[in-house]
């Protein structure tokens, strides 16, 4: 097979560059100096923290996971490639909430906090996350819903030479658990059934700015992801589902 899963994912799920321009945009607006340091929680394969450390000759990014072989693949494919630069990319293999390490801004993408299925649970990590923000920096962190979050789906998207499958799992409305998994498929017809898979409850928008206020950020601005770009005030009413982005302030 011509690329791996790793590959596949961030071909399909990522997008760095249009990441890191919001992102920039809004540190412009909220902070009242230049980000040097972004910590990417649940980093995976740290796409996002080596585009960081590219942009600018100034960056430094800490990737944090706990595990160890998707660690080794961000090593090989995007810590090793900067090169001389590579020093301003840390990889630490550990739980996010016994790393410590500071940042201006704390990344936590691709709904990884969904992890937490309990209110303490999620609380506790954002309070962690907040400890390690630095003085006047921010939080980043992303949410999906809509009326088709909650249904079973099959969601096909072609990149290139390949297919990207997303399915959901019907939502449990007692819990809000909800499981979902990415598949891919070939022209040839092979196929890599079930390449990740997550387990998560899912968080409305309004609980997360709750949490994320009770542990104390002093604000949360929310835009939704949209084609041309991130809008504040998009109307969501015709749409099944939509993708935002959360910036806690401090
Ligand atoms: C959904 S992937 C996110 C990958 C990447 N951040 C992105 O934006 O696409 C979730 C990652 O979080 C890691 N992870 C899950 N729970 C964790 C925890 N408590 N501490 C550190 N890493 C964790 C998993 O190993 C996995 O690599």
């Amino acid at each position: 097979m011509k690329y791996d899963r790793h590959q596949l994912y961030e071909l399909s799920v990522q997008q760095p560059v249009v990441l890191l321009d919001f992102l920039e945009d809004v540190c412009d607006d909220v902070m009242d100096r230049e980000p040097v340091v972004l910590r990417e929680d649940f980093c995976g394969t740290a796409y996002l923290s080596s585009m960081w450390v590219r942009s600018d000759e100034g960056r430094k990014a800490v990737g944090v996971d706990f595990d160890a072989k998707v660690l080794r693949w961000a090593e090989r494919h995007n810590r090793k490639p900067l090169a001389g630069d590579a020093g301003r990319l840390k990889l630490v293999e550990a739980d996010v909430l016994r790393c410590g390490a500071k940042a201006d801004i704390v990344a936590a993408l691709n709904f990884s906090h969904f992890i937490f299925k309990t209110r303490d649970e999620l609380l506790r990590y954002f309070r962690h996350a907040r400890r390690c923000v630095k003085p006047g920096g921010v939080m980043l962190l992303d949410a999906y819903g809509g009326p088709g979050a909650m249904a079973a789906c099959e969601d096909v998207r072609r990149f290139g030479d390949f297919d990207y499958v997303w399915e959901q799992k019907p939502i449990d409305p007692l819990t809000n658990r909800v499981v979902n998994y990415i598949h891919f498929r070939f022209p040839d017809g092979t196929r890599m059934d079930r390449a990740f898979r997550y387990d998560w409850r899912l968080w409305s928008v309004v609980e997360l700015r709750e949490l994320l206020v009770e542990a104390g950020f002093a604000d949360v601005l929310v835009w939704f992801e949209t084609e041309e770009g991130f809008d504040a005030e998009l109307d969501t009413s015709d749409m099944e589902a939509w993708v935002t982005y959360l910036v806690a302030v401090t």
